[in-house]
């Protein structure tokens, strides 16, 4: 093996991309493949297929200085790199068991092509004890002495912050059972600061799992709050405010709304509920985690219900559609569940988000789609926020021109970014998750 090992990034996704250019960046060789020529005729043009911010310019520049290469050809990906990362999807099955079929099969064409000693390294988020399935598959398919290591290095990073993520991780995980292993990994890492756990493969799966679910956990914990909150007349946000100040508890993730979406938390707490449970540990406290989240949806549309009545031929502006800031990835979005929602009570829905528009309009083409947020808002009946881009911040709206666009200035907020004691005074009914509503009775 070189003195700079070669690095194959297999599934050019969300995290296959960002670590494959961050890579290159890093001053390694990078061959990603993907199964989906669309998205490789794009990278070939320079050009991402998802959108995150800094991402095409950083693609752009490990392009023109020929370290980052784009490929449909994984035979050549896997023959050409010591390294191989698996980054390819891991979905949910029906049950809520992880799907896990994308890994078995890169794993096959892995064994299929081994040419030397080669470093598998799954970085997709899965169950504790997929390595030894890979391992067993390479066996199965390469031969007993084929010369390779399985490691796990799961992923951390949070669209909509990636790049920054990846360069500024809090920790990295390196889950290796040989020294070879290790030292190939933390000299990959060898120029990224961030403390290094180099633990056994199984602890490092749990490690990723455990994290997720613990943050769902805490937003689901903190919208039980706001439901006591809502009936009681006290305050979620200053509650969290209040927990916050606790080191042992900290501010982040308890903000209390309409609750969590995207690719991760939804599947990864219902595959970590299912290998626990399969494992004979008691994880029902994760039954509640999703439970709580689910609702969250009823709440916001009890809400909507509350302020309008009925919503047949409402027009109901709607900002947002990403599952969160940042990113156009609406995977399983609070905003899929209420525009569905709008849909059965016969809204007239218009609907502004800045980056995520064409993605939703594959899932819903019949919904109108307008270029600017306050186009969104012309005679409609209520505003429905379920992003909080930046755009959509206090600071960032003229709500002079809201109130004068709108046919009834009411908002319900599903992310509890505005405040009565602002909105009220200018005319608005607001409602928010978890705190005080202006209503007018
Ligand atoms: N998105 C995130 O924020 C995030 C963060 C941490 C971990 N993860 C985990 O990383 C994994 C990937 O997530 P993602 O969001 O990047 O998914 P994604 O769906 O955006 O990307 C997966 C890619 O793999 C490709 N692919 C599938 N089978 C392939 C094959 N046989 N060969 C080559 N390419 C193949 C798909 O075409 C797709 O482009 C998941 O396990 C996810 O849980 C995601």
């Amino acid at each position: 093996m070189k003195d700079n090992p070669s690095i194959g990034v297999i599934g050019l996704g969300y995290v296959g991309l960002v670590t494959a250019v961050t890579f290159a960046k890093l001053g390694f060789r990078v061959l990603g493949n993907d199964i989906d020529s669309n998205k490789i005729d794009l990278l070939k043009q320079k050009k991402s297929p998802i959108y995150e911010p800094g991402l095409e310019e950083l693609l752009k520049e490990v392009m023109d200085s020929n370290l980052f290469e784009p490929t449909e050809d994984f035979q050549r990906t896997v023959r050409e790199s010591d390294i191989l990362f698996i980054c390819v999807g891991t979905p949910t099955n029906p049950d809520g068991s992880p799907n896990l079929v994308y890994i078995e099969e890169v794993a096959r064409g892995i064994a299929e092509n081994l040419n030397g000693y080669k470093l598998i390294v799954e970085k997709s988020t899965v169950p504790v004890g997929t390595a030894r399935w890979i391992e067993r598959t390479i066996k199965l398919y390469a031969g007993k002495d084929a010369d390779f290591d399985v490691a796990s290095n799961p992923e951390f990073l949070r669209e909509g912050n990636a790049l920054h993520d990846t360069f500024n991780p809090d920790r990295i995980v390196i889950g290796v059972e040989s020294e070879r292993a290790k030292n190939l990994l933390l000299k990959l890492y060898e120029k990224i600061d961030a403390p290094k756990l180099v633990v056994d493969i199984n602890t490092a799966e749990i490690i990723k799992h455990a994290s997720n679910a613990f943050l769902a956990m805490k937003i689901s914990f903190i919208n039980m709050v706001a439901d006591l909150c809502e009936r009681t007349g006290a305050d979620v946000k200053l509650v969290a405010d209040g927990m916050g100040y606790d080191r042992r508890i900290g501010r982040a993730f308890l903000n209390a709304g309409i609750g969590y979406g995207g690719s991760c938390f939804p599947k990864d707490v219902r595959a970590f509920h299912y290998i626990g449970t399969k494992n004979g540990a008691d994880f029902s406290l994760l039954e509640k985690v999703e439970q709580i989240n689910n609702s969250r949806i009823d709440r916001f549309m009890d809400h909507v219900k509350e302020a309008l009545w009925y919503l047949r031929n409402k027009k109901i502006a709607v900002w947002g559609l990403s599952f969160k800031p940042n990113t156009d990835d609406i995977r399983e979005a609070p905003s899929i569940k209420v525009v569905r929602r709008l849909m059965e009570e016969g809204a007239d829905i218009h609907a502004y988000d800045p980056k995520a528009m064409d993605n939703f309009r594959k899932l819903f083409p019949d919904i109108n789609y307008v270029d600017n947020k306050y186009d969104a808002l012309k005679d409609a009946h209520a505003l429905l926020l379920i992003t909080e881009w930046d755009e959509f911040m206090p600071g960032n709206v003229d709500f002079e021109k809201v109130k004068e666009l709108m046919r009834t200035p009411i908002i319900v907020d599903g992310r509890n970014i505005y405040d009565c004691e602002f909105l009220e005074p200018l005319g608005f009914e607001y409602y928010p998750m978890g705190r005080k509503k202006c209503k007018r009775e």
